[in-house]
C-alpha cells in the first residue's frame, strides 16, 4: 500500500502483485475458488442421463453430469487408478458409463467403479471407495453450483446472502424466474486479464460515461458514474423514450410475467462472490460465470436468458443481445488494458479508489481476509 498519505476521499487499491503474481493466484485458487460455492454449468445444458460438462474450478478439473435417475452429480475429473484425466472433452454424453482412456477403468453415472480389466482378480476392491470422488452440488437459479471443500460453507449464508444484500430480499430475484428461462444466446469471452480486474470493473460505473456510450443512452444515470448496484434495491431507470434494454433503445422481448411494476423499466446488477454477475432487466437476464485460468487469463461464459416461448418463436434477439455483448467487449478491453500495467513498478503499491468505488475496497478487504484464513 502507498506510503504517502492519501487524501481522505481516496482509498488505496490492492498492489499490482495481486493481479500478476502466480503465488497469489495459487492462494486464491485454494482459499477462494476451491473453498467457496462456484457456479459451474447451466443445469439445462445437461439434458439427459450421461450428459456432462467439464469445468475448471481452482486447480481442479471437475465433471458435472446427470445420473441415470436424472440427478446432478459432480466428480473430480481424475481416474482412481493412476490418475489419468477421465473426460478430456469439454462436454458430451457418456452413454452408460465414464471409461478411462488409459487402462479402461469404468465408472457408472453415480461414480461407482463397475468394471476394469482383471477386476475379478481384485475381489477385495471396494467399488464405491475406488469410485470417482464426489463433489458437493447445489442447483439454484437453473445453474449447478459446486463446492470442492470437504465442509462446504452454507449456500444460504454465502451465495444467497450476496443476492439478498443487493436486492434486499430473495423475492425480488424470484420475480425473474431465472431457473425457468431459456438461453437465447451464449457467448464465451477469453479475457487476458486477472479475474479481480473483471469483478472490480463490474462493481463500478465510474467508467460508464467513458466507455459505454450505448449503455448510458439506455440508462442515463450511469453517465454520472453512479454505481447503481452499490445501493440496496436500487435499480437504474431506463431513460425517457427508451422502450427496452436493447442496443438502440427499441422495444425488447416479452416482459417476464412476475416482474413487478417497480422492477419494470429498471436494470439491476448483482455480484455473487466469487465469480458470478447477474443482470436483471424486465424481459431477460444476463448471467455471467467466470473461470479464472491463470493470474492473467479468465474465461467468461455469458448467457442471455429469455422466456422459453420467446426463444422457441425464433424472434430476432440480436438487438437485445447486442447491448450487453458490446458492454462486455468494452469492459473486457478495459480490463485487458489494465492487465499489463499491473506489473509496472509504478503500480507496485496500487492505485486509488474514488468515493463511488468504495465498495471495491470492501471486496478487497473480503478477499485479503479469505486469503489469510
Ligand atoms: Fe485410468 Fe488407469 S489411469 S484406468
Ligand atoms: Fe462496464
Amino acid at each position: 500500500m502507498s506510503t504517502t498519505a492519501l487524501p481522505p476521499s481516496l482509498v488505496p487499491t490492492l498492489g499490482g502483485a495481486y493481479y500478476v503474481d502466480p503465488e497469489i493466484f495459487a492462494k486464491e485458487q485454494e482459499k477462494v475458488f476451491e473453498a467457496m460455492w462456484v457456479c459451474a454449468v447451466r443445469a439445462a445444458d445437461l439434458e439427459r442421463p450421461g450428459a456432462f460438462r467439464t469445468v475448471q474450478v481452482g486447480r481442479e478439473s471437475v465433471i458435472v453430469s446427470r445420473s441415470r435417475k436424472g440427478e446432478i452429480r459432480a466428480f473430480f475429473n481424475v481416474c482412481r487408478h493412476r490418475g489419468a484425466k477421465l473426460c478430456t472433452a469439454e462436454s458430451g454424453v457418456a452413454e452408460r458409463n465414464f471409461q478411462c482412456p488409459y487402462h479402461a477403468w469404468t465408472y457408472d453415472l453415480d461414480g461407482k467403479l463397475v468394471a476394469a480389466p482383471n477386476l475379478t482378480k481384485m475381489p477385495d476392491i471396494d467399488r464405491v471407495e475406488y469410485g470417482l470422488r464426489r463433489i458437493a452440488v447445489r442447483e439454484w437459479l437453473g445453474y449447478v453450483w459446486v463446492c470442492l471443500a470437504e465442509q462446504p460453507p452454507s449456500f444460504e449464508a454465502t451465495v444467497m446472502q450476496d443476492v439478498i444484500d443487493r436486492l434486499g430480499e430473495l423475492d425480488s430475484v424470484d420475480h425473474y424466474t431465472i431457473g425457468e428461462l431459456a438461453p437465447g444466446r451464449r457467448i464465451v469471452y477469453d479475457v487476458k486479464a486477472n479475474w479481480k480486474l473483471i469483478i472490480e470493473n463490474f462493481m463500478e460505473c465510474y467508467h460508464c460515461a467513458t466507455i459505454h456510450p450505448e449503455l448510458t443512452e439506455v440508462l442515463p444515470e450511469f453517465a454520472d458514474g453512479y454505481a447503481a448496484q452499490y445501493f440496496v434495491g436500487h435499480g437504474a431507470e431506463f431513460g425517457e423514450g427508451v422502450e427496452g434494454f436493447t442496443i438502440d433503445g427499441s422495444a425488447g422481448l416479452d416482459r417476464l410475467p412476475a416482474v413487478s411494476e417497480e422492477q419494470d423499466r429498471r436494470y439491476y446488477a448483482i455480484t455473487v462472490r466469487p465469480l458470478v454477475f447477474i443482470n436483471l432487466v424486465p424481459d431477460h437476464v444476463i448471467f455471467h460465470r467466470m473461470f479464472p485460468l491463470a493470474a492473467d487469463r479468465t474465461m467468461v461464459e455469458c448467457d442471455w436468458l429469455y422466456l422459453p416461448g420467446v426463444v422457441e418463436s425464433g424472434r430476432d434477439l440480436s438487438r437485445s443481445v447486442e447491448l450487453f455483448h458490446r458492454v462486455n467487449q468494452q469492459d473486457f478491453e478495459a480490463c485487458e488494458r489494465c492487465q499489463p500495467a499491473m506489473s509496472s513498478r509504478m503500480y507496485k503499491d496500487g492505485g486509488v479508489l474514488v468515493p463511488s468505488e468504495a465498495h471495491i475496497g470492501e471486496f478487497h478487504a473480503w478477499l485479503t481476509t479469505a486469503l489469510e484464513a
